[in-house]
């Protein structure tokens, strides 16, 4: 069988920077994938060819079994793939609980029409979308912020926020960048134990990620980015032992 996501020979450039350099790696079905790397090393690249946010010279993207590359971002939600971003990009007039739900859209079938007239099924599916809200919510500990307007939330529950909204369309597969960034001790302990928790609901997860802690607790399989290539690519406990990846780490300090 086939990975969930299966990426070959990526390479993209920005000028004379080769931001990706024939990057390659899978995703199986069920499994928590981190991404980490020293900065710049091509992370959130990967994830943008991945999203069809940016497009490669090179290289083959295929999810579920089938090519992705190409596609427009907004087709992927409805694949199953949803994803967010390093500095979240939430709606920030908008409270927290219409963000979420803003994330399960592509799942409404009621045309502008109707729901201007607030018909019937425009109103039930309206009502559908908070309920799921509602619940993403509760199950992420943040019921308590949903009538807040967004933009007036610190950085790291913006992030958390946004976590909200892509699991709120359902994804197969969630794509996370930097969720830890700006949380305290207590916010990214809760944060791992969400990520397990949706795991365990089905959903298979890859996740860039700086903090190591987070990353050794709840990765299955750790991916190693380097200056654009792949440096290691293992369960955790290898790959924290490499001598390539304590110098990508270590080198430029010492
Ligand atoms: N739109 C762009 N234009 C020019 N250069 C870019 C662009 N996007 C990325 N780069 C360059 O590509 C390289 C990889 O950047 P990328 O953002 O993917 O790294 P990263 O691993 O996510 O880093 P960080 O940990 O800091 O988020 C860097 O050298 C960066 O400056
Ligand atoms: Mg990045």
């Amino acid at each position: 069988m086939s990975a969930l996501l299966e990426v070959r020979g990526l390479v993209r450039s920005f000028g004379g920077v080769r931001a990706l350099d024939g990057v390659g790696f899978e995703v199986e079905e069920g499994e928590i994938r981190a991404v980490i790397g020293p900065n710049g090393a091509g992370k959130t690249t990967l994830l943008d060819v991945i999203t069809g946010l940016t497009r490669p010279e090179q290289g083959s993207v295929r999810f579920q079994g089938r090519s992705i590359l190409g596609l427009p971002p907004h087709r992927l939600p409805a694949l199953g793939l949803m994803r967010t971003f390093q500095a979240a990009r939430l709606v920030p007039s908008l409270t927290v609980l219409e963000n979420v739900a803003l994330g399960a859209h592509h799942q409404v079938r009621s045309r502008f029409l109707s729901a201007g007239l607030r018909l019937p099924r425009a109103r039930r599916e309206e009502a559908a979308l908070r309920e799921r809200a509602e619940r993403v919510l509760a199950f992420l500990g943040l019921a308590h912020l949903g009538r807040r307007r967004a933009g007036d939330l610190p950085a790291g529950l913006q992030r958390l926020v946004e976590v909200g909204r892509a699991l709120a369309g359902g994804p197969r597969l969630l794509l996370l960048d930097e969720p830890a960034a700006g949380l305290d001790e207590s916010e990214t302990r809760a944060l791992a134990e969400t990520l397990v928790a949706v795991r365990e609901s089905g959903c298979t997860i890859t996740v860039i990620e700086h903090n190591v802690g987070l990353v050794m607790a709840v990765s299955d399989r750790v991916l190693v980015l380097d200056a654009g290539a792949v440096i290691a690519d293992g369960p955790p406990e290898r790959v924290r032992r490499e001598p390539a990846v304590l110098e990508a780490y270590l080198g430029g300090a010492g």
